[in-house]
């Protein structure tokens, strides 16, 4: 667990309040993928970063879901260049290779792939995260996380040092997410505080985190994706992953992440589709251990029946995430997507590697349970 420092800037046209944080700075790196650079409120924001004679990189091909290699790649173009800030500015991808080149750009850094087998970074170049998906949440997390597709999965580079010193909530940069973009993401950041208030380890920081995040998302996943223009929707949305990365900071996501790497590091799903076809089954499957918090939960959403027993509100919150996956026109079978029955197999190996989220699933849940619900992804929403 690391103590989150981050100072926030947020709201509807604070993007002027980052001026101030770039007082010092004269060598800028400025991380992005190729739809985000183009969109309007980054060309005002790179136009700031480049005020008063600052020099600005741009690094602007970060991949959807990267690879080792694309970090690798970036590294090698860069060329031991110094700069005193980086900024990444998109979603998850461009998130967390931002935070890997906060440390990576640092002089005393260790190479990616000490990173990858496990050491720890001791310090990084001063760092500002403006999220364009909402989301990962990976602004308030201390996880950077890159697909390894020779092991068909992906690998999470874990310290507190990646958690950034700035984070910029600025609702304009998410009203150009596509529709299915903002709902797969959305969807993950539901993953992020579903899995996390049910966590073994979940503690009452991340539960009220996690409470406070729901209330805001279920209020708000349906226009903001409905209605991109609705920015208090789109910030809402902002501050519900953000509190989703703040839960996963404090306790940790589980079964859906789990079983989502593979099909990400794999077969380069996007995340939060994977999440999306996964959320209903993986809750039904851990429901009878956490039927209290289920019922919690079930109070949160607009219009639910109170009187319920808990068990009955447990059972109807399950239902109400497949809907929602539902109306919200996400995939929710894996056949569509290209992936065949034949490669269950693999993906129950790639899950069950990913232990350090298996140990965190509130029930025992063994490699044949793993493979039931995989195998119900083939059948579910026909
Ligand atoms: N660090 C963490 O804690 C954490 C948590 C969850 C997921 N992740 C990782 O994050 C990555 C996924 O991130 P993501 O779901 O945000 O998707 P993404 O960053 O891969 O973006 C998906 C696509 O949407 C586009 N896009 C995003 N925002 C846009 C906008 N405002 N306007 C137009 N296009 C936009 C991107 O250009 C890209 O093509 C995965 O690699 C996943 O493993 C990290
Ligand atoms: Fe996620």
């Amino acid at each position: 667990m690391g103590t989150i420092n981050s100072t926030i800037i947020s709201g509807a046209g604070a993007i002027a309040s980052i001026e101030p944080l770039l007082a010092d700075k004269k060598s800028i790196l400025l991380v992005s993928d190729q739809n985000i650079i183009k969109l309007a409120p980054v060309k005002v924001l790179s136009e700031l970063l480049q005020a008063n004679n600052r020099h600005v990189s741009i690094v602007d091909n970060v991949p959807p879901e990267p690879a080792r290699d694309d970090v690798n790649q970036i590294m090698g173009k860069l060329q031991g260049a110094q700069f005193d800030l980086v900024v990444g500015v998109g979603g998850g991808s461009v998130l967390d290779v931002a935070k890997l080149l906060s440390v990576l750009c640092h002089t005393s850094a260790p190479t990616l792939e000490a990173l990858l087998a496990g050491e720890k970074p001791s310090t990084r170049l001063a760092s500002l995260l403006i999220p364009a998906s909402a989301g990962t949440g990976s602004e308030a997390t201390p996880n950077a996380i890159l697909a390894i597709p020779e092991q068909q999965t992906k690998v999470g580079i874990i310290s507190p040092v990646l958690l950034p010193d700035y984070v910029a909530l600025l609702p304009e940069l998410t009203t150009s997410m596509p529709a299915h973009i903002a709902s797969s993401t959305g969807i993950d950041a539901l993953c992020h505080l579903i899995e996390c208030f049910t966590a073994t380890i979940a503690n009452p920081v991340s539960d009220n985190v996690a409470l406070q995040g729901m209330f805001k998302l279920f209020r708000n996943i349906e226009n903001a994706v409905k209605d991109p223009e609705n920015l208090s929707a789109k910030l809402e949305m902002l501050w519900a992953s953000y509190y989703g990365g703040v839960a996963i900071n404090h306790a940790g996501t589980h079964l859906v992440h789990a079983m989502s790497y593979p099909l990400g590091g794999k077969y380069h799903l996007p995340h939060g589709v994977a999440n999306a076809i996964l959320l209903t089954p993986c809750m039904r499957f851990i429901r009878p251990a956490v039927v209290e918090k289920f019922a919690e939960v079930w109070d949160l959403i607009p219009g639910s029946d109170q009187q319920l027993s808990a068990e009955e509100k447990s059972c109807r919150l399950v239902d109400w995430f497949g809907e929602l996956v539902e109306k919200l026109q996400l995939p929710a079978s894996l056949e569509a997507l290209g992936i065949s029955p034949d490669n269950v197999p693999d993906l129950v190996d790639g899950a069950l590697n990913v232990q350090r989220l298996i140990k965190n699933v509130p029930c025992p849940v063994s490699a044949a349970n793993i493979q039931a619900i995989y195998e119900t992804l083939f059948t579910q929403g026909k």
